[in-house]
């Protein structure tokens, strides 16, 4: 069994405030990503007209190879981004497919980046991704809030970062 460790990253622009912080983990924890944006991943669709697109083969791609899923997300509306609220949808397609792959997830490790535009963040916002972890059997480990200021990563949230790398680390 793989051992090893993805960050998945919710931002709808490629190389904004929220891919400098997953560009930050990766360089501390060498963990791989992928970005949800450049994939195709429709919203959910109870006729299944998209099972064609990219999210069953990312998610077999995660099953098999990873053990510990980190997902970044920038903060939209006081909320994970719609890319990734899309992600989480689909698990619906994969819960109960020839594959298992939704039940797969089970026994894997779930952690969550947030990026926002200040220190502030709303209580509850970590709650969709603790209860997902809690309905999917995966063990939740925390998560890290974030924002950039003048566009870089300023030292505080730098020191969190390097402490969070770790426990990401020794969980893995
Ligand atoms: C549609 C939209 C909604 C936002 N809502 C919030 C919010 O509720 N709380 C917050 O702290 N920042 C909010 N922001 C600011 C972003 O979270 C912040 O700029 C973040 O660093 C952007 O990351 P990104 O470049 O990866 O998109 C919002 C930005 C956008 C585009």
């Amino acid at each position: 069994m793989s051992k090893r460790g993805i960050i998945i990253q919710g931002s709808s622009r490629v190389n904004g405030n929220t891919n400098k912080i997953v560009t930050f983990i990766k360089e501390k924890t060498g963990f791989d990503s992928i970005n949800l944006v450049s994939k195709n991943i429709s919203a959910f669709d109870y006729d299944k007209k998209n099972e064609n697109d990219d999210y069953a083969p990312l998610m077999e791609d995660l099953v098999n190879n990873y053990d510990l899923i980190v997902f970044a997300t920038p903060i939209y509306w006081y909320a994970m981004s719609g890319i990734m609220k899309n992600f989480f949808d689909r698990l619906v397609d994969i819960l109960n497919d020839e594959k298992k792959l939704g039940r797969r997830l089970k026994g894997k490790s779930m952690t969550m980046i947030s990026c926002g535009s200040g220190p502030e963040i709303k209580e509850g916002f970590s709650m969709p991704f603790v209860e997902s972890a809690n309905y999917l059997g995966m063990h939740y480990i925390g998560d890290v809030h974030t924002w950039l200021e003048d566009e870089l990563i300023s030292e505080e949230v730098q020191k969190e970062l390097i402490s969070f790398s770790e426990l990401l680390i020794s969980k893995k």
